[in-house]
């Protein structure tokens, strides 16, 4: 069932508290090094503001600890400066999130105003997602506009206590929200096929459960990353010192039983004698790693195996890099799939933290069907589950 969007709110001469992600990459200094997450919010930001509202925005920023000195990193001031260039208007930045200067900003706001709060997870109220702390943020707006799918697998305060605090009419999803739904929905319900997907990353555990879900909907799973190991050690092959979860070698085997012919493993690795990028490298074909080394990529006729096949889907999912690819003597395989990617007729997806950076990095990112904003939110997603951040919202 579709979802209320902001277009069913009223919007003029109201404030609106928009939850966005903007928990973006940042630098050791704390400077943002991927605004991708802040770009994908403005479609909804200007919508409203154009509709004559104003905007409270409600974000958190990286995992606080209530420590002060590890915590400044998280404030939310340098976000708001690369919104206000962004977005091309004044944006108000306050130090609380639901304290007197919260309050007054809030009070102060006029239609086209912008307010970003502090990173709500400084308030342990968020977390927990405690009533008395949701209605206080609740408290500072007319409406509420959930524009944060890479949160929408959390049930803090600001994505499910907040929401219920306003009249059913009043809380909405945002576009990109509407958006990463509607892709999810035919990924999940009506691909264009062949569909394939594309696991990489270095646990199988973290892909158990998506792998399981979308098993009876795909035609081929193309394995990369240190899974592999995992995957070629529970079939008795050798993997020399690479990465190898000990403890999942059934699960591993279950799943290749489970799979059978759809999983496909690399014919050929890139191994190196360590694991930094001064290591000596080689390719060995086959399915065995030798003595002493480390499988650290996919290597190249699996890279054109599998960008054949990738040429030849209806539908590509791929989440999780193809080897350790943020050095570069190990990128190959990550940096082809993505090129692979681009080049597809395929309606091609890219999700999770680290597959969308590297596709960002390699210059894809406009070139593939679609860019997912989340993490976990885009895995739990097709693992199948649903969200209570969703759940509070109307449907339509
Ligand atoms: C993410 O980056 O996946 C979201 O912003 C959620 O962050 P979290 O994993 O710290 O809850």
């Amino acid at each position: 069932m579709p979802k209320q969007t902001i277009r069913d709110l009223s919007l003029e001469g109201r404030k609106v508290l928009v939850r966005v992600d903007f928990n973006v990459p940042q630098t050791k200094a704390g400077d943002v090094s991927d605004d991708r997450r802040i770009r994908a919010a403005l479609p909804t930001l200007q919508f409203a503001l154009d509709k004559g509202a104003s905007l409270i925005l409600v974000s958190h920023l990286g995992r606080p600890t209530g420590d002060p000195a590890n915590d400044a990193l998280f404030k939310l001031d340098k976000v708001a400066v690369r919104l206000q260039e962004l977005i091309g208007r004044p944006v108000v930045k306050v130090n609380d999130t639901v304290g007197p200067d919260a309050i007054a900003a809030c009070a102060a706001l006029k239609p086209g105003g912008i307010v970003v709060l502090e990173n709500v997870r400084f308030n342990k109220g968020e977390k927990k997602g405690d009533p008395a702390f949701a209605a206080q943020l609740a408290g500072l707006a007319d409406a509420y506009v959930n524009d944060a799918f890479g949160t929408c697998h959390r049930d803090e305060a600001s994505m499910v206590a907040v929401p219920e605090r306003f009249k059913a009419e009043d809380r909405a999803i945002g576009f990109l929200v509407e958006k990463e739904l509607h892709i999810l929905d035919t990924l999940l319900g009506d691909p264009k096929l062949p569909m394939v997907a594309i696991m990489g990353g270095a646990k199988v555990s973290d892909k158990i459960l998506v792998i399981q879900n979308l098993l009876p909907r795909i035609d081929k799973l193309l394995v990369g990353g240190a899974m592999t190991y995992t995957f070629l050690k529970a079939q008795g092959h050798a993997t020399g010192k690479s990465r190898v979860e000990a403890d999942r070698l059934d699960e591993a085997r279950r799943l290749l039983e489970l799979a059978g012919p759809k999983l496909v493993l690399p014919v050929d690795h890139l191994v190196a004698d360590g694991i930094e990028a001064t290591a000596k490298t080689q390719i060995v074909a086959g399915s065995d790693i030798p003595e002493g080394l480390f499988g650290l990529d996919i290597g190249p006729a699996t890279i054109k195996a599998y960008s054949e096949i990738i040429q030849n889907a209806g539908t590509v999912i791929w989440n999780g890099p193809m080897g350790k690819f943020e050095d570069e003597p190990f990128r190959a395989g990550t940096k082809e799939i993505a090129e692979a990617m681009a080049a597809s007729p395929a309606v091609t997806v890219v999700g999770g933290g680290e597959t969308a950076e590297a596709v960002e990095r390699f210059g894809y990112a406009d070139k593939v069907s679609h860019v997912s904003t989340g993490g976990g939110a885009f895995l739990e997603s097709l693992e199948g589950k649903t969200f209570n951040s969703l759940r509070v919202i109307p449907d339509r």
